[in-house]
């Protein structure tokens, strides 16, 4: 692969799998349910923990340049069996969060068509729990985004910019039309559902935060990535946490916030401020950000799938390329209609926060694997590192665990279900045949230094 990508390309890289369903969408129902208007303190936390798992990331992305982020240096620093539970977490952050963005987009799909008149029945808008039979405009866009995923499309570097530029374009719009329709008048009580509030609705918004570490998997295709990847994480990780607060600030002032629990709250608060034509221009800036966004998690989905079906831990048939489009199709068409599942048949909420709970662990394991690769290999190169180690990965590590402690209990049980079954998986098939096995297994971290992450050996 060629080395073409630059700061300001990961920049947008970043930003483009970053910014979509989550401040679209979820903004309204976390205001509504959980923070109100102080959802605005909420974002500022759970910027905090991003940027501070981003620095984490940054050390490893700049150490370990391999594409296969958070799976491949759990592998390099913690052991395979580590490495296959932050995999098998990645599939709620990639899989599980695609099915979140794909009910996003219907919604934004739904507001645009009615924008031009158009309303679909609700029974084919809307999951069973929403009072629908099948979220169907959520299907067809998975369906569609898998398609070009398998057909080779990865969006190129010049369509992502003009994404990118649209997204923020809409944003701007957004924040400049409606800042002259805010009522102060709304922000009263600001904190309505008190500290517990901005905690609870920190642990749901960060879901919008989600997909930073997408730049780390472009660590083969970067020049200088010791020098950029950092530049590239940290940066759009800054860019989107500015712009989200001011977009939080805005739609809490444009409407009370007991109104914004609605499926697409940024276009419905300027249209109810008044302002018609910008809500349909943002409904639709919206549609183009979320489909890139969705292209990059089962993009990186199923480029995580073949990493770990290489390293044996899952089936061989998952890294198997397809001739002619040099994809790993079987895997992506799998993806695919695991999302296609989730999108059609559950509510937002649920998925998103599955998919945060899963990114949260993974963030925690990351800070744990500085932490051990400074102790087991202190003398390899790090072109980047977290600044104040221990301490700044220390507190990664304890806010990650404090948003999940935030998440609702039963987003707990489910991810206990889930990790329950995660081992299962491993202990029958992974630790069997997994491509360390004939080796001699390798629990422990890697003696030093760390240069190959990745056995050779294949089964
Ligand atoms: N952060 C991404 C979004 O908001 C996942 O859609």
């Amino acid at each position: 692969m060629a080395r073409a990508l630059g700061p300001f390309d990961l920049v947008a890289l970043g930003i483009g799998a970053i910014i979509g369903t989550g401040i679209f969408v979820i903004t309204g129902v976390a205001a509504a349910q959980y923070a109100g208007p102080a959802l605005v303190l909420s974002f500022v936390v759970s910027g905090i923990a991003a940027g501070l798992a981003a620095l984490t990331y940054a050390e490893l992305a700049a150490m370990i340049p391999v594409a296969g982020s958070a799976y491949t240096y759990a592998y390099a620093s913690l052991g395979e069996f580590i490495a296959w539970i932050v995999g098998w977490n990645i599939i709620l952050e990639y899989l599980v969060a695609a099915g979140a963005v794909a009910v996003g987009w219907s919604a934004y799909f739904g507001e645009f068509l009615h924008s031009l008149g158009v309303v679909l029945p609700a029974a084919l808008t809307h999951s069973p729990a929403g009072g629908g039979v099948v979220n169907l405009p959520a299907v067809l866009i998975a369906l569609l985004v898998t398609a070009l995923v398998t057909a080779g499309t990865r969006e190129s570097s010049a369509v992502n910019k003009i994404v990118v530029a649209v997204k923020i374009g809409v944003i701007l719009l957004f924040i400049f039309a409606g800042a002259r329709h805010v009522d102060p008048a709304n922000w009263r009580p600001f904190f309505p559902y008190g500290q517990a509030g901005i905690m609870h609705g920190a642990a749901i918004i960060f879901f919008a935060y989600i997909g930073f570490d997408a730049v780390a998997t472009a660590a083969e295709e970067t020049r200088s990535p010791q020098r950029n990847l950092p530049v590239g994480i940290i940066g759009s990780l800054a860019v989107c946490t500015v712009l989200y607060i001011l977009v939080t600030l805005v739609l809490t002032g444009l409407v009370p916030y007991t109104e914004l629990n609605v499926a697409s709250p940024v276009a419905t608060a300027l249209v109810r401020a008044g302002i018609t034509w910008a809500g349909g221009v943002v409904a639709l800036g919206a549609l183009a950000g979320i489909t890139s966004v969705l292209l990059v998690v089962i993009y990186a989905q199923s480029r995580i799938f073949f990493a770990m079906s290489r390293d044996g831990l899952l089936p061989g048939v998952l890294s198997r390329v397809h001739p002619r489009f040099r994809t790993p199709y079987v895997n992506t068409l799998l993806v695919g209609t695991g999302v296609a599942l989730l999108a059609g048949f559950l509510p937002i909420d649920i998925i998103a926060q599955l998919a945060n709970i899963g990114t949260l662990t993974a963030f925690s394991v990351v800070a744990v694997g500085v932490l051990v690769l400074r102790k087991t290999n202190p003398d390899a190169p790090r072109p980047f590192r977290v600044p104040f180690s221990p301490y700044l990965p220390l507190l990664s590590l304890a806010f990650s665990v404090y948003l999940i402690l935030s998440l609702p209990p039963l987003t707990w049980l489910r991810f206990v279900v889930w990790m329950g079954f995660g081992i299962a998986v491993y202990l029958l098939y992974g630790y069997r045949k997994s491509a360390l096995a004939p080796a001699g297994r390798r629990l422990g971290p890697l003696p030093p230094p760390v240069r190959k992450v990745r056995p050779q050996g294949r089964r």
